[in-house]
């Protein structure tokens, strides 16, 4: 494909400047802005954005609620953040979160830059709370990218990353590849993984399990119905703290405001990133104070809280509400999804297309008897797309993540429809060369 010489210039620079360690790369892409559910590419093209930066700008690109919060606080600057002093909106995104979160008993909130930081807080707050070592995540599960949550997302130890010494990595069922068979895979296997848990939980050592709603990073795997269910009186049967990761699929996307509730539970411990910021860096654990509200100064960043951050998130948490973007989700991602279908129909390698809202997965096979899963083909699809206009990834190797900003119309739907279509057509034919991925590793 021909890039723009702006586009290849900043590039370029890229290469020379910013480190590589911090870099997940599918195609040569370089954007200078965005407006609703377009990015434009510096040289002017116009790309439609079915990734949402990985969720993170789930309420579109220049949404004017989150524009005018974010002035109205920098124009009244605040300091710089919440560790020794208070200001209105760091307690009162605080006390927001508090009151838009389902749970029990008295519960304190802390915020942080990064679902990473959240979570990281979380495992080692369990830990200290409970004087606990162990921790259960799932197999193909993703938590953060340092510290503890790096070392206990199967998706950077499976690549080679340290695992923390104490973990148990559980099975998280697949309704697409159920790990059991039998009459009934899917509820056999819902089975294995509670038992499995359940030994694991019986030995009395583990301070807290987590887990992701949907495993987004894994693959896009949306969990038969009952399991979260299971999962909870599996962990308040053993007195396990029961946290949930809505990082990446909480917050409308799954046609829900909080992606556990698609199966009615209440966690203990929820945690909460990416779009609670509206693109800037927010995140957040609401959990029992008895878990985190000690000891003072054992978790500190020194703009956590801070003034323009926290207006934004109150924002956000205001605008899901008042704009009805569970609902709008879940309308859209109908539509998305019987698109999808009908695309599946007629294709020999889309194995799957699942669905909660517009959390979307779409699976590449090398066939539809095997269901080999194509990793090779699914670089060259997000490639392709990227090429006819689309900027989508891929997870769990072969499975595109369709997310695009929750505000997505019916037009700019069907158009992406007709987008992937194309892009799935095209690279199952080899319009797209080895050689043109090669630099692009992604994951
Ligand atoms: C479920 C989940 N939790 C946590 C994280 C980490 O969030 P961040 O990259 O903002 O630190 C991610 C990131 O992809 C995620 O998908």
């Amino acid at each position: 494909m021909t890039i723009s010489p702006q586009a290849q210039a900043l590039l370029d620079r890229d290469a020379k400047a910013v480190a590589g360690i911090e870099k997940l790369r599918f195609f040569p892409i370089a954007i200078e802005k965005g407006k609703g559910s377009w990015l434009t590419e510096v040289g002017g093209r116009k790309l439609l954005d079915l990734s949402s930066t990985w969720t993170a700008c789930g309420l579109g690109h220049g949404h004017p609620k989150i524009i005018e919060a974010m002035v109205r606080a920098a124009q009244s600057p605040a300091g710089a953040g919440g560790l020794s002093a208070v200001h209105p909106d760091s307690v009162g995104f605080a006390e927001d979160l508090l009151a838009f979160t389902p749970g029990e008993g008295e519960r304190r909130v802390y915020f942080g830059h990064s679902g990473t930081d959240a979570n990281d807080v979380v495992f080692r707050a369990a830990r200290q709370a409970t004087g606990k070592k162990r921790i259960v995540t799932f197999k193909l599960g993703y938590h953060g990218g340092l510290g503890v949550a790096m070392k206990v997302s199967d998706v950077h130890i499976a690549a080679g990353a340290e695992a923390d010494p104490d973990l148990f990595l559980a099975t998280y069922p697949n309704p697409f590849r159920p790990h059991v068979a039998g009459d009934d895979p899917i509820a056999a296997s819902v089975a294995a993984s509670i038992a499995e848990i359940d030994r694991e939980l019986a030995k009395g050592d583990v301070c807290c399990l987590m887990a992701e709603p949907i495993l987004s990073d894994g693959g896009m795997i949306i969990p038969p119905k009952g399991f979260l269910t299971a999962l909870q009186a599996t962990c308040r049967k053993h007195g396990v703290l029961l946290a949930v990761d809505e990082v990446k699929m909480g917050l409308g996307r799954a046609g829900v405001m909080h992606a556990f509730q698609l199966d009615g539970i209440v966690p203990d411990i929820v945690t909460f990133g990416k779009l609670i910021g509206g693109g800037l860096p927010l995140s957040a654990a609401v959990a029992p104070a008895w878990v985190i509200d000690g000891p003072a100064a054992s978790a500190l960043l020194t703009t956590a809280g801070n003034p323009i951050c926290t207006a934004v998130g109150r924002q956000v948490m205001r605008t899901l509400v008042e704009e009805d973007i569970p609902q709008r989700s879940a309308r859209a991602g109908k539509r998305f999804v019987s698109g999808l279908k009908e695309l599946m129909k007629d294709s020999p390698v889309i194995g799957d297309v699942r669905a909660e809202g517009l959390a979307i997965g779409l699976e590449l096979v090398t066939d539809k008897e095997s269901n080999t899963p194509d990793r090779a083909l699914a670089t060259k699809v997000v490639y392709r797309a990227f090429e006819l206009g689309a900027v989508v990834h891929y997870v769990g190797g072969n499975v595109l993540e369709i997310t695009p900003p929750l505000i997505i119309n019916d037009e700019e739907i069907d158009l992406a429809v007709d987008i992937l279509g194309k892009a799935i057509a095209d690279a199952a034919a080899g319009k797209v060369s080895d050689e043109a991925v090669a630099p692009y590793a992604g994951w």
